[in-house]
């Protein structure tokens, strides 16, 4: 295989998965995993992130703690959530939402169902390993750039280590409780986390393919 078709085959294989095994990633993987994503660009080189990494123990108490924050109600987030989407935002929001409700076979009225699958973004869809990103106080939309260069050289990382993710904006609804469980400074705020382990095959969360936009709605060659 050559660089290119390696590289292509990681890029085009990642996707977001919702059920994963209960089997932890070694410890030396982890390692290398973090270790690999490490080297994402940012401005000046300040590699403004900062991963907290929960495992074990802290992931299932981290987990039954935002998972009582949502059923009671209670949103804390760090930084501003649009949520609502418009014009060609709204309908790319929409068809992702179908293609996962419908590999999960669950209809659009079905409101009961969708809640429970929405609900499990909070028991992180079965992982045992959850990392959030947070960035100092302070620093704005350019350093949360960088965190997002980072995230995707994470998930690339994961994937090439055949681990498999799924980044959510879902988990930094409660950011003190995140703080407050995995001992964060106050200063340190939370961008949002991602769910990572080895897929289930079986679950049929994970058969959802969402498509992209063709090119010429996002990218203009100018000459
Ligand atoms: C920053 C970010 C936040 C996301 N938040 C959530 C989330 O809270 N819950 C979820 O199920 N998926 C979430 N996603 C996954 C997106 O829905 C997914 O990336 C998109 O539909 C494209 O699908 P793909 O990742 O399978 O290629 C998020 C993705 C990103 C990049």
């Amino acid at each position: 295989m050559s660089e290119l078709d390696v590289f292509s085959s990681i890029v085009r294989s990642r996707r977001s998965v919702r059920a994963f095994e209960n089997r932890e990633i070694p410890e030396d993987v982890l390692g290398e995993i973090f270790e690999l994503a490490q080297t994402a660009p940012s401005n000046c080189n300040t590699q403004p992130w900062f991963a907290y990494v929960a495992s074990g123990d802290a992931c299932v108490r981290l987990r039954d703690a935002l998972y009582t924050s949502v059923l009671g109600g209670e949103f804390d987030m760090d930084f501003p959530y649009l949520g609502k989407y418009e014009g060609v935002y709204k309908e790319r929001q929409y068809d992702a939402a179908a293609q996962l409700y419908s590999a999960m076979g669950i209809a659009r009225e079905e409101k009961d169902k969708r809640n429970a699958a929405f609900l499990r973004n909070f028991e992180f869809f079965g992982a045992p390993h959850v990392v959030f990103l947070f960035m100092r106080e302070g620093f704005e939309v350019r350093e949360a750039a960088d965190v997002g260069m980072y995230a995707q050289n994470l998930m690339l990382s994961m994937q090439a280590h055949g681990v498999a993710s799924c980044p959510q904006t879902a988990l930094s609804f409660h950011a003190g409780k995140v703080r407050e469980h995995l001992d964060v400074p106050e200063n340190q705020k939370l961008l949002f986390g991602i769910s990572f382990g080895y897929e289930d095959v079986n679950d049929p969360a994970n058969d959802a393919r969402v498509g992209r936009a063709p090119l010429a709605q996002t990218v203009k060659f100018v000459r």
